[in-house]
């Protein structure tokens, strides 16, 4: 089958690779129908990512129809049409019975990272049961795609780590797909205001379109001024980081008002520097998270009742032998516009 394959820092081929097959009982070998680029695959082709090694085959999200299923499986079969999650879950060690998937014993995010991808003809999903999803009759496939990290990462590492709350002010920094799915899903709770900041004006104007109050070209580096002009001075509610660099960070720091919340998203590869001298007296929190994806299943009903669209966060089509192109034209966003990439693999 072809499959992309990392092959260390600045390498990846689109390479022939035998069919995965059934290793535990709770796998499925799942067909790929659509899957996608993150931008959490640059970062590993950028070296960011040391739990990936060379040799892997990308990817960590997608829609398929299950080929075969281990013995243990009792929620598929083959034929089944299925969202595959970016997050593995057994369903039954300590992490797990918490709802905190990504830190599963013997999953989490392991999909195109530790064990091979999406980015392929076939994938081998383990503990099937409890990490792919059946796809409703008459659902948009392609919708679905966004489900399978952006929408619940944007959700759950931002929306709700940050305490979004109708009448409340949020800015979130990154107009991207994840900053954008936070956008997309924090009007489900109506806040006042929401402050998009981003340095590339298209997808500023995207942002607006998809229901922003504000939107901050922070190029000249005075978004924290009109953010403060823009809340009275006080600042925002919640400030959601979704670039992960220290200087996203830092503009979260400068716009949080009392009481408020920063919620990081972005994978950060660098040291930042936490202001305690000037935050310690405002009565802020911060938090980190790497997705769960416990709010899939909330999040596919809001997208069969139309309360949010995902699908209008593609913008470009490939074929899975069109995967370099794909990635080349996701990589270079600012000149191509792109925002979420679908690869057509069956
Ligand atoms: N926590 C998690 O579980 C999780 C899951 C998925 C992705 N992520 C991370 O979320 C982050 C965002 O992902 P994405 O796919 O949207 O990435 P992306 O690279 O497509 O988007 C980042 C955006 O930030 C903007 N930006 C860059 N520097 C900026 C600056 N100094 N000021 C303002 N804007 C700036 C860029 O113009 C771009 O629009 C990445 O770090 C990704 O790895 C985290
Ligand atoms: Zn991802
Ligand atoms: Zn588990």
């Amino acid at each position: 089958m072809k499959a992309l394959v990392y092959g260390g820092p600045g390498l990846k081929a689109l390479e022939d690779r035998p069919k995965p097959e059934i290793l535990d009982a709770g796998d499925a070998i799942v067909k790929i129908v659509k899957t996608t680029i993150c931008g959490t695959d640059l970062h590993i082709l950028k070296g960011d990512v040391v739990t990936c090694a060379p040799g892997r085959i990308l990817g960590h999200e997608g829609v398929g129809i299950i080929d075969s299923v281990g013995a243990g499986v009792t929620l598929f079969k083959k034929g089944n049409r299925v969202l595959i999650s970016c997050i593995s879950s057994c369903g039954k060690c300590d992490y797990c019975r918490r709802g905190m998937y990504s830190h599963c014993t013997t999953g989490g995010w392991i999909l195109g990272n530790q064990i091979d991808g999406t980015q392929a003809e076939f994938v081998r999903t383990p503990h099937a049961d409890t990490s792919l999803y059946p796809i409703p009759p008459g659902a948009d496939e392609y919708a679905l795609v966004m489900l399978s990290d952006i929408l619940p990462t944007g959700f759950e590492c931002g929306v709700l780590n940050g305490k979004v709350a109708p009448g409340s002010t949020v800015a979130i920094v990154g107009a991207g797909p994840i900053g954008l799915a936070a956008l997309l899903t924090a009007q489900l709770y109506s806040p006042s205001q929401i402050i998009m900041i981003d340095q590339d004006d298209n997808r500023l104007a995207v942002a607006s379109r998809f229901g922003a109050t504000h939107a901050l070209n922070n190029t000249s580096g005075d978004a924290a001024q009109k953010v403060k002009a823009l809340t009275s001075g006080l600042g925002v509610d919640t400030a959601i980081e979704a670039v992960g660099v220290p200087a996203t960070f830092q503009i979260c720091q400068d716009i949080i008002a009392p009481g408020g919340v920063i919620a990081n998203i972005g994978v950060h590869g660098k040291k930042v520097e936490l202001h305690l001298e000037t935050l310690w007296s405002q009565n802020i929190a911060i938090t980190t998270r790497l997705v769960d994806t416990v709010s899939t299943p909330m999040l596919l009903k809001s997208v069969q009742s139309k309360k949010i669209d995902p699908a209008k966060l593609i913008t470009h089509h490939f074929k899975l032998d069109q995967i370099l192109d794909a990635y080349e034209t996701f990589a270079n966003a600012a000149d191509t516009k792109a925002l979420k990439v679908i690869i057509e693999a069956g």
